[in-house]
């Protein structure tokens, strides 16, 4: 059994519920899973993590919902070395606005910088399109997850 820290960033719930989610999904897989908000996790407990999932919403112009913005904050200043962390990524967004899914966008970029290795595709969900977020996590957990030796 694996174990993967599920990290979410969210404004109005629907990254949670993703997060909460992806623990069921990712049980076939032999991971279990710990769910926490971005908001509430110590980046410096990253370092030692065999498998990070990070799930972002996208707000403001293209900016980082409010329960990410410290979590994204602390890396920048106190910069883990992430070299042994692998992580996957999901975003959540709205294709009527320009920036879309530019929050996912912007972690990915902060985590690599310190040194994390990304598995699969970048997952996204688009609220025009009208599906259910979990439904459309799911089958990129499912995609990514089968694809990769955890
Ligand atoms: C005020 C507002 C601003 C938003 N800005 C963006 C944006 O710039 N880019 C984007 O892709 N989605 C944007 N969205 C869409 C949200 O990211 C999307 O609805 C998402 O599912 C919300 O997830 P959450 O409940 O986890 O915060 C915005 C939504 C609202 C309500």
């Amino acid at each position: 059994m694996s174990t993967a820290t599920i990290l979410f960033g969210t404004e109005t719930g629907n990254a949670e519920m993703v997060a909460d989610e992806l623990l069921t999904a990712l049980e076939p897989f032999g991971i279990t899973g710990e769910v926490q908000s971005m908001g509430d996790y110590p980046v410096e407990d990253l370092c030692g993590q065999q498998m990070v999932i990070l799930i972002t919403s996208t707000y403001g112009e293209g900016d980082l919902p409010d329960t990410a913005i410290p979590f994204f904050d602390a890396l920048k200043q106190q910069k883990p070395d992430l070299s042994s962390t692998r992580f996957a990524a999901f975003g959540l967004g709205d294709s009527s606005y320009d920036t879309y899914n530019n929050g996912i966008a912007t972690l990915i970029e902060a985590v690599t910088d310190l040194g994390a290795t990304q598995i699969g595709e970048t997952g996204h969900h688009d609220a025009e399109s009208g599906l259910d977020p979990c439904d459309t996590a799911t089958t990129w957990a499912q995609e990514t997850f089968a694809a990769v030796e955890v």
